[in-house]
């Protein structure tokens, strides 16, 4: 059977999602009975990382052991993707040694190259362009907290960035409502038209009342990402009025939940008062990111 990747949502149908999500129910369920299943025994995971992180990598480092792994920890410094080497040549190699490849770097391009030229699955764990395991991770939270994403709204607020371009993908296939309350300045592009002329339900607003209003779920992320932190100070007076905060809050659904994929700037994007309030299931998503990627590695490499 012809190797797959998870470079993006898309990469997996809707059926395959569902399959997916079940999965990740069963696996969660059996971890915290002290049962994880350990189909990775044997097989070792190539962990790439050119940008920080906390959830990501241990998330997946912690998966990978509890299904029976091996991982390993690879920065810029050891493989310096595309510089020391191409980008072709290390997939060859890699693919030689290790039975998937987990990547969060910032082209996505080389992530889509690393893929096309890996004979073992490629896992995208970030790029400039999209972040798709955490809105599994996220996806897998709202299932929990509210039964099911279909039929909702979910009210994303803030820059147009790879949180946001990875709920439109998410919306190309599942059946939900996805308002992005930004500004002209931080749309998150093209993808907006693809998603909808394929006839998902995603929807651009400016007005961030508008955007949350009767809302079962209102997501936010930092206004300035890994990479263009120079950018702070300009995002955050472009996107002031989408801070997550008490009084916006009254606008939603009574029973709406609040999550942030973490990390948060606290006081900018959303108030100490809302990311710690009752509403917030912040630190469930970021739990679950463990559950759904061991679901995700065990779909493509168990
Ligand atoms: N949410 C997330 O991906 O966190 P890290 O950057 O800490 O991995
Ligand atoms: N948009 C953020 C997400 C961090 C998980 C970033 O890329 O830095």
């Amino acid at each position: 059977m012809a190797k797959r990747d998870f470079l993006q949502i898309t990469d997996f149908s809707t059926d395959e999602l569902n399959k997916l999500f079940d999965l990740a129910v069963e696996v969660k369920k059996l971890t915290k009975d002290g049962n994880s299943p350990t189909p990775l025994s044997g097989k070792s995971f190539a962990c790439i990382f050119h940008k920080p992180s906390l959830r990501t990598r241990i998330s997946f480092e912690v998966g990978i052991s509890q299904l029976g792994g091996n991982s390993l920890y690879i920065t810029d410094k050891e493989i310096e993707l595309g510089k020391r080497e191409s980008i072709e040549d290390v997939a060859r190699v890699l693919s030689r040694y290790v039975d998937g490849i987990i990547i969060r770097t910032f082209s996505h391009e080389n992530v889509e190259k690393l893929a096309e030229w890996s004979t073992v699955p490629v896992i995208n764990a970030l790029t400039d362009f999209t972040h798709p395991c955490q809105v599994i991770s996220d996806l897998l939270t709202i299932k929990e907290h509210l039964g099911t994403w279909e039929g909702k709204t979910i009210t994303y607020l803030g820059d147009g960035n790879n949180m946001a371009r990875s709920w439109i993908n998410a919306a190309r296939r599942l059946n939900f409502d996805l308002r992005i309350g930004t500004v002209k300045e931080t749309h998150p592009g093209e993808l907006v038209n693809i998603a909808t002329s394929e006839g998902a339900k995603v929807e651009v607003m400016y007005d961030p009342v508008e955007a949350v209003t009767g809302a079962h779920v209102v997501y936010t992320d930092v206004w300035a990402s890994m990479g263009e932190k120079d950018k702070a100070g300009e995002k955050g007076n472009l996107l002031e009025k989408f801070q997550i905060n008490d009084d916006l809050m009254k606008n939603a659904d009574p029973g709406a939940i609040v999550m942030h994929c973490l990390p948060a700037e606290r006081g900018r994007e959303i108030t100490d008062t809302v990311i710690d309030g009752p509403q917030s299931v912040v630190f469930d998503e970021a739990e679950n990111r463990l559950h759904a990627q061991k679901a995700i590695l065990i779909t493509l490499a168990g």
